[in-house]
Order: structure tokens, then C-alpha cells, then sequence
């Protein structure tokens, strides 16, 4: 894209359609869009991933051989009796065997759900629950730690695959032993572009976790976007830093990527600051896509952790997740000699919405403009009706017009809750924002309780209920308190039940259930005790007042207030 203004008017979601590489009777398959088209277009050889262990041992994997592990597994599958549709799961850290199973699942036209390594017992079995999962791919420390308590729970499970250990013994399937007597020839499944192929989950301010549901067409979205927002070319080699178990680091750790033909890094350690700016050197990196909590780091790290690199392949470098404060994209013109380019976009829509492009100078603290394909309005809602504000700067909410390929096509079971994101032809966001005289979009914060930690969206409700299936509490409210470095963390606030006297010993206890409930991800970082919390008439904790109160902020209409803490 050399010019924005030229690509946003002459762009159509059809000329992009005819990108793909499509099978008879309109067909399609996002692994075969990923991966196979290269191969049989003459790329075999072309190196489609380089896996770096926590140790620091290479593995890598030509798009030939990635077409031939994907094609093991959907062979693993289809021997196992799993068909098209259903629905298999991981839970496992960032290594290949999790891209080649969640592409192998593809091929053989199933559902594919990744869920985040560092969930708790509770957060996975609330998603394997709803998401009806009838497969699940893990490691036998994982599902020690993770699932083997809740294995009881899940009815629809048939069969675990244990990745990198071949005890059997419980019943489980061993993944390296049937993928090494799995055929490396597979038809690939020609599926409808409505077909389903991906389930994400996301958070809710209230009720169980959403179950995203994604369509094979999405293909076309994170292809173009990656070249649009991203700006991938064909064997550039691309490090996305988003753990798959989020959409982010399937969209575009994965998908979009391997779409335009790039060349995966994929780092399974945590973040270190020197180990990421020798793999940006090293591995000399074209195209890095990251997110504003790991820049906060690296600008904490400091002048030492980077001194005498350079990094002359770095040619684009983009963020996403959270609001990219300015000051790091004026840090990252010092430190690389170019900007860092805010992107936008949900679980829900599948790819980005709003970008800086690298053709486009950025604003440091503003989020782009909208990708070719996309409108995007700032809006005002009343009742059914839903009224654009059109003047520069007016604050309400981003909304889109729903109609391009990545947009979720459901709520899993939840059809009520999926309308209720569309009124008047528009999809609302449930961010608040404001669009500059020049179109530029500027985040301003969310409409909901959502808490966005380390990049992370975690819902109060489910914090809140875990906590309360402690014995000795009564009540929790859970909001998001502003930190430095993740954006905000989970605070709790915790009234017990009679009988139960506060102490230091029983805050760690609790904090400690939270953890194992819950996971590190989502646990709350902070718990405080009340004798009461602030409540409406109809008995629903009011969050907002709550977080007023501890930020110092206007505490804003009490009317509804009847019971407050004390
Ligand atoms: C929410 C979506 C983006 C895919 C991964 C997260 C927030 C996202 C930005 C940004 C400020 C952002 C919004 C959004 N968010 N990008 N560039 N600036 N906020 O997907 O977990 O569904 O979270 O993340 O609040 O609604 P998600």
C-alpha cells in the first residue's frame, strides 16, 4: 500500500476474495491458504517457522514440512474418529506443535480453540464447557496441574493428546507416537466460507466467557490486513510476540503470516529484554508485531539491555492490545529509528480495524485510521437508534459496519447476547473513542468492566466467582486499578461471611485459591477486605464506584445506590 487515501477508496472485500486460492464449488480451507497453495506454487523450501526453545535450541520447519506435519495430524484425527466440526482444544505453551495442530485441525475441517497456557482449572473448564469440546491437546505437567481435576466435568471430552510424553497409561493419546505413524498425505477438507473454523473466548462484564465463533472466509481478512496494516511481503521474517492461546497469536501469529507467505518466529520463553532484542538482531527480524505492555518493559529495561545492536532488517514494527502511550512511540524512534504503529482491533472482528500504516505518518497516541475495507464511526446510541457524531474530537462509541471476512458469526449459544452488539447497522465496539479532522481514531477507554492486565481481557465476573466459591466469602467485586507497566491490574474487594474474621492469614489464603482456581493470567493481584460493598436496589455490586473511589474519581449518579461498604 503506497498511498492510504488511494487503497481505502479502491479497495473491495471481492478483489481481495479473488486472492484466495479457491477449490471447486466455491471452497476454500484457511490451512490450505496458509500453508499448501505455497508448496504447490514451488515454496517448499522456503523456511515457514523457526521455533526458539527456552533453552535456546532452534527447530525449523520448511512450508513442505509444515505441509506434511499439518497433514499427519488431520490424518491423527480422522484414525482418532474425529470428522468435521469438531471442536478440539489446546493448552499448551507457544511451540510447534500447537501450530500444527491447530492447522492440521483446519485441514481436516475442524473447530479449532486455542486456550491460554497460564488459565486456571476454572477458566478452562468454563470454556471446554461451553465450547463443547471433544478433544484437547495438552503436556502431562499442564494437565496434572490444570485438568486432571476437572477432567470429570467434561462429558463431551473423548480423548487427551499428550504432546512430548508418551505415557499412555490414563488412557491418553500419545501425539508424538501417532503422529509418527500418521501418513504425511491428506486430502484437505474443502469447506464452505461460512463453514466454522475457529473458536476464540472473550470476556464479559457479566455471565460465563463468549465463545467467538470464526468462518473459514476469515482467511481473506487476515491475509489483506497483513499486507495492508502489518505491511508483510512474501519471505519476510515475521515475530508476533501474542501467545496463541489469544486471538492475536492465531490472526497474526499464524494465520495472516503464513497467509502472505512469511516466515514464522516463534519464541516459547517469557518475556527477558535481552533475549528479545538478540532475537529482533539475530534473527534479523523485517517485521515484528507487539504489544504495549512488553514496550513498557523494554523502555523499563532500560539503555544497558540494548546497547551496541543494531538492527538494520527491522523495516516495520506495529503494537496491539492496549492504549501505545505516545511516550513509546517517541522512545521507539530513539531506540530503533522508527515508530512503533498502533493497531486496533477485538476478538470479536477477527483481524485489525483501525492502523498506521507504514505509508501513513503516525500520530503517537492515536490509533490509525480504518483498514481498506472498513467504515468506522464514532457513535451516539439511544434506544434502537444509533446517531454518528461526525465533528472532530466528539467523544462515544467505535462502531463498525459489520460485512468484512474476519467478523465473528456468533456467540456460542448465546444468540441474545451476539444482537446486542448490532443496532442500526452498526457493530458497537464497547470502546469509547474520538476520530480527529484528519480521520485519525483515538482510543479513549472502555464502556464496560472489562480489565485489560498485560494485554489480557479478563472479565470481573469471573474473578468475582471464583472468589466466592471460597467458604469464607460472601461478596466479591472485582474492577481493573491503572499500573505502570501492565495498564491495570485485577483488585478485589471481599466481604466475608459471618462467623469469619479478617486477617492477614486469610487474605493469602484466598489470594492463593484465586491463583489455583484461576490461573496466573486472571488471579487478582490485589485482595482487600470490606464489611460491606456498594450495591443497587436490585443487589447488583456497583464495580463503577467502587473503582471511582479508589482512583479518586466523580463517584457520578447514586440514586440506585442502597447499601454501601463500611
Ligand atoms: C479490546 C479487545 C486486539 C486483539 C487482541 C485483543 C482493547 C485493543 C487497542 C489499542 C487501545 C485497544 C480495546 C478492545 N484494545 N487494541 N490499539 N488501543 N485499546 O483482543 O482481548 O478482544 O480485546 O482491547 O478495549 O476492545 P481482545
Amino acid at each position: 500500500m503506497s498511498d492510504y487515501a488511494d487503497a481505502y477508496a479502491q479497495f473491495s472485500w471481492s478483489a481481495a476474495n479473488e486472492r484466495i486460492d479457491w477449490q471447486a464449488g466455491g471452497k476454500l480451507n484457511m490451512a490450505h491458504e496458509a500453508v499448501d497453495r505455497h508448496v504447490a506454487a514451488g515454496y517448499g523450501d522456503q523456511r515457514a517457522l523457526r521455533w526458539i526453545s527456552k533453552s535456546g535450541e532452534q527447530r525449523d520447519f520448511t512450508y513442505l514440512e509444515l505441509q506434511k506435519q499439518t497433514n499427519r495430524f488431520a490424518n491423527v484425527l480422522r484414525n482418532q474418529g474425529f470428522e468435521r466440526g469438531s471442536r478440539i482444544f489446546s493448552l499448551l505453551g507457544r511451540r510447534p506443535e500447537l501450530i500444527i495442530a491447530a492447522l492440521g485441525s483446519l485441514k481436516a475441517g475442524c473447530i479449532f480453540c486455542p486456550l491460554f497456557s497460564a488459565f486456571g482449572p476454572e477458566p478452562i473448564k468454563a470454556r471446554m464447557e461451553i465450547g463443547e469440546a471433544d478433544a484437547l491437546l495438552t503436556t502431562a505437567p499442564l494437565y496434572r496441574r490444570r485438568v486432571q481435576g476437572i477432567r470429570d466435568e467434561l462429558p463431551t471430552l473423548q480423548k487427551v493428546f499428550m504432546v512430548g510424553d508418551s505415557d499412555t497409561s490414563a488412557g491418553h493419546a500419545s501425539f508424538d507416537a501417532l503422529m509418527a505413524q500418521a501418513p504425511e498425505a491428506f486430502d484437505v477438507e474443502p469447506m464452505a466460507p461460512e463453514d466454522r473454523a475457529l473458536l476464540h473466548f472473550t470476556s464479559g462484564t457479566t455471565g460465563k466467557p463468549k465463545g467467538v465463533v470464526h468462518v473459514h472466509e476469515a482467511i481473506v481478512a487476515h491475509q489483506a490486513s497483513g499486507e495492508m496494516a502489518l505491511d508483510l511481503k512474501p519471505g519476510d521474517v515475521y515475530w508476533c510476540t501474542a501467545d496463541p492461546g489469544w486471538v492475536t497469536g492465531m490472526s497474526y501469529g499464524i494465520l495472516a503470516p503464513l497467509a502472505n507467505r512469511a516466515t514464522l518466529i516463534v519464541d516459547e520463553a517469557e518475556f527477558d529484554a535481552r533475549r528479545w532484542y538478540d532475537i529482533l538482531q539475530e534473527q534479523a527480524v523485517n517485521v515484528w508485531y507487539t504489544a504495549p505492555t512488553a514496550i513498557r518493559m523494554l523502555m523499563k529495561a532500560g539503555t544497558d539491555a540494548i546497547a551496541k545492536r543494531d538492527f538494520p532488517d527491522l523495516r516495520f514494527m506495529a503494537s496491539v492490545g492496549e492504549p501505545l502511550n505516545p511516550q513509546a512511540v517517541i522512545w521507539s524512534h530513539s531506540v530503533f529509528g522508527q515508530p512503533f504503529h498502533d493497531t486496533w482491533w477485538q476478538t470479536e472482528t477477527g483481524g485489525i480495524m483501525i492502523a498506521n500504516y507504514a505509508c501513513m505518518d503516525v500520530k503517537p497516541g492515536s490509533m490509525g485510521k480504518p483498514l481498506p475495507g472498513i467504515e468506522a464511526g464514532i457513535v451516539e446510541t439511544d434506544g434502537a437508534v444509533v446517531r454518528e457524531l461526525r465533528e472532530p474530537l466528539a467523544m462515544g462509541e467505535l462502531a463498525l459496519r459489520p460485512g468484512w471476512p474476519s467478523m465473528m458469526r456468533g456467540y456460542l449459544h448465546e444468540d441474545a447476547r451476539y444482537g446486542a452488539c448490532f443496532r442500526d447497522c452498526w457493530y458497537l465496539s464497547g470502546d469509547l473513542a474520538m476520530r480527529d479532522a484528519d480521520g485519525y481514531f483515538w482510543f479513549v477507554g472502555r464502556n464496560d468492566d472489562l480489565i485489560k492486565s498485560s494485554g489480557h481481557l479478563i472479565g470481573p465476573f469471573e474473578v468475582e466467582s471464583a472468589l466466592m466459591e471460597h467458604p469464607a466469602v460472601a461478596e466479591a467485586a472485582v474492577i481493573g486499578v491503572p499500573e505502570e507497566t501492565a495498564g491495570e491490574l485485577v483488585k478485589a474487594f471481599v466481604a466475608l461471611k459471618p462467623g469469619h474474621i479478617a486477617s492477614e492469614e486469610l487474605l493469602l489464603e484466598i489470594k492463593g485459591h484465586a491463583r489455583r482456581h484461576l490461573g496466573p493470567a486472571v488471579a487478582p493481584k490485589e485482595i482487600v477486605f470490606r464489611n460491606n460493598l456498594p450495591k443497587t436496589r436490585s443487589g447488583k455490586i456497583m464495580r463503577r464506584l467502587l473503582k471511582a473511589r479508589e482512583l479518586g474519581l466523580p463517584e457520578g449518579d447514586l440514586s440506585t445506590l442502597e447499601s454501601d461498604e463500611t
